[in-house]
């Protein structure tokens, strides 16, 4: 029986109900669609979550078939598939798929592509939904928008729908990201433009809320008086594997990581409670946070407040890894940082006077990523043996991959006559609690998407808040006269020795993981 009292319940309950629709993938051939957006869509509907009456086309320049392309993207699902892989499921679902050859740039292409939705809607009898998925180089979408307008594909027909999905990188500045919005929102309304942040589609990232909002023990404790700080680290043991230096050296770890995906958790984490759980409920309060986040102005600040690195040759798990200079596709004089660690501050009632410590670095020891809220220490300890152990601060780590779950620290008594205190871990794992593996992130924001939730989409103020603040560091870094310095460390490390500084400084250190 659902607790109609309890507004998550309810509206937990009433999410993911995708109405009938056509999706156009664009970019269809890539990497994205047969890893992901393919194995996404094969697993709703090995759900059963698929809507009725759907069908993907697939938008690329190669000349193949439907056949073709089917098999292709089988070989993927085979690879890549969640919950595995059924023939017999494939057989029906993959009837679905179609392929649309043409140029992104070609005006004949989009009018062929109407024809072909058009002849499905005839086919069913009535009009679909239409949903256009933008998986191309971002350089690419201004003219598929363009074209999607002339076309007149961008408007619903029939009191139908049409949303646009748009893939990462969402712009690499401010001006990019401002421009990119004029075209996407001269094309569709904002209400159906849906700028995909796959962080927030991982369970543990959508559970920071439940966690938070629906628990009575956390919030009353969730402010300066009672947290001492708050760490979120993204660390990776890879480095430019697969071809992925090209892109990388043109971002760096700031713009590939920090302005979307920390700074989402971080909205996540420091957001005040939203009246309901409507989209713009949520994200009117993380954009607040973005917004309230202390300006870092000029290099001396920036120096102060963030450090970055880049890998030197080092070891991971005993296998050997170049330098990041030396790393394919990278130019050997890059000043592209692979490691960026930053202390933030959020200038609002709840958060004054306590640091965001966010860390994110390639060839690191592990790949993990975390969140972990380091609660204040108690005022007086009654005990003997008065003093605390280091670092034996209640510690609450929400981990959002791999191995999703919370775990909270607390000091216990150890058994035995003297009054000895051990930190314990009260631990709570995704895969034991609930039995299965949580579904891919894509597959949710599919679904989203589908139904017309945009809660864990980004928004466009809080896009171009978050470039807002990452423009004026990369501009201390790249135009400033006395530029902060680019720090070193050996792959297989945790960083840099002055990113344990700017913790050490304050008294603190980088959670061990
Ligand atoms: N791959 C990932 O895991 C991943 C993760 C997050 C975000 N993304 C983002 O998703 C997007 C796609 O990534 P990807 O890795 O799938 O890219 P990709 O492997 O390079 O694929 C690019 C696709 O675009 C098509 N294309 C390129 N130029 C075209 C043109 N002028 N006309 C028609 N089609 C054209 C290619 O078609 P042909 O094959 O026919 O040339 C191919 O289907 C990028 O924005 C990327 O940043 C990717």
């Amino acid at each position: 029986m659902p607790d109609l009292e309890n507004p998550f319940q309810e509206t937990l309950l009433s999410r993911h109900r995708a109405e009938p629709c056509t999706v156009v993938i664009f970019g269809a051939t890539g990497d994205l669609t047969n890893r992901k957006l393919i194995p996404a869509f094969y697993n709703i509907a090995a759900c059963g979550d698929l809507p009725p009456q759907f069908k993907v086309v697939g938008f690329a320049r190669r000349d193949k078939s439907d056949e073709v392309f089917r098999s292709e993207l089988e070989a993927g699902n085979r690879k890549n598939s969640r919950q595995g892989h059924s023939d017999e499921l494939w057989e029906s679902f993959s009837r679905c798929i179609h392929y649309h050859r043409s140029e992104f740039e070609d005006p004949a292409g989009y009018v062929n592509l109407k024809l072909l939705l058009d002849k499905f809607d005839h086919e069913r009898g009535t009009p679909a939904n239409r949903l256009f998925y933008l998986a191309s180089a971002p350089e690419a979408f201004k003219s598929i928008l363009e074209m999607l307008r002339a076309t007149g594909l961008n408007e619903g027909v029939g009191g139908k729908w049409a949303r646009v999905v748009c893939e990462k990188p969402f712009g690499k500045d401010l001006a990019s990201a401002r421009a990119l919005n004029e075209v996407v929102n001269a094309t569709f309304h904002e209400s159906d433009t849906y700028r995909i942040d796959h962080y927030l589609g991982k369970e543990t990232a959508q559970n920071i809320m439940v966690l938070r909002f629906a628990n009575a023990l956390f919030e009353p404790n969730w402010n300066s008086r009672y947290i001492d700080h708050i760490q979120i680290t993204c660390a990776e043991n890879l480095g430019m594997e697969g071809g992925r230096g090209g892109y990388y050296d043109t971002a760096g770890a700031l713009r590939d990581m920090v302005q979307n995906h920390l700074f989402q958790l971080l909205s996540l984490v420091a957001m005040e409670p939203p009246t309901d759980l409507s989209a713009d409920s949520v994200r009117d309060e993380k954009v607040k946070v973005i917004r309230a986040l202390r300006p870092l102005v000029g290099p001396e600040a920036v120096g102060q407040n963030v450090i970055r690195a880049q890998y030197t040759a080092g070891s991971v798990d005993g296998a050997p890894r170049v330098g990041y200079r030396q790393e394919d596709r990278v130019n050997p004089e890059s000043k592209t940082e692979a490691y960026v660690a930053l202390r933030l501050f959020i200038d609002t009632w709840r958060w004054q006077g306590v640091p965001f410590y966010i860390r994110v670095g390639k060839q690191l020891p592990k790949k993990a990523t975390e969140i972990s809220i380091h609660f204040k220490k108690p005022p007086q300890v009654p005990f003997a043996t008065s003093k605390l152990l280091k670092n034996s601060e209640n510690t609450l780590v929400i981990r959002i991959q791999p191995d999703e779950g919370i775990a909270l620290r607390i000091l216990c008594k150890q058994p035995g006559q003297a009054m000895r205190m051990q930190q314990v871990k009260l631990d709570f794992r995704y895969s034991s609690s609930f039995g299965k593996a949580s579904p891919e992130a894509y597959e949710r924001l599919l679904l989203d998407a589908m139904a017309g939730d945009a809660t864990l989409f980004a928004r466009r103020d809080e896009v171009e808040n978050a470039w807002k603040f990452i423009d004026e560091i990369e501009h201390a870094w790249h135009q400033a006269a006395t530029p902060p310095p680019m720090c070193e460390y050996p792959a297989g490390s945790w960083g840099p020795k002055e990113a344990d500084d700017l913790l050490g400084q304050d008294g603190r250190e980088w959670r061990l993981l």
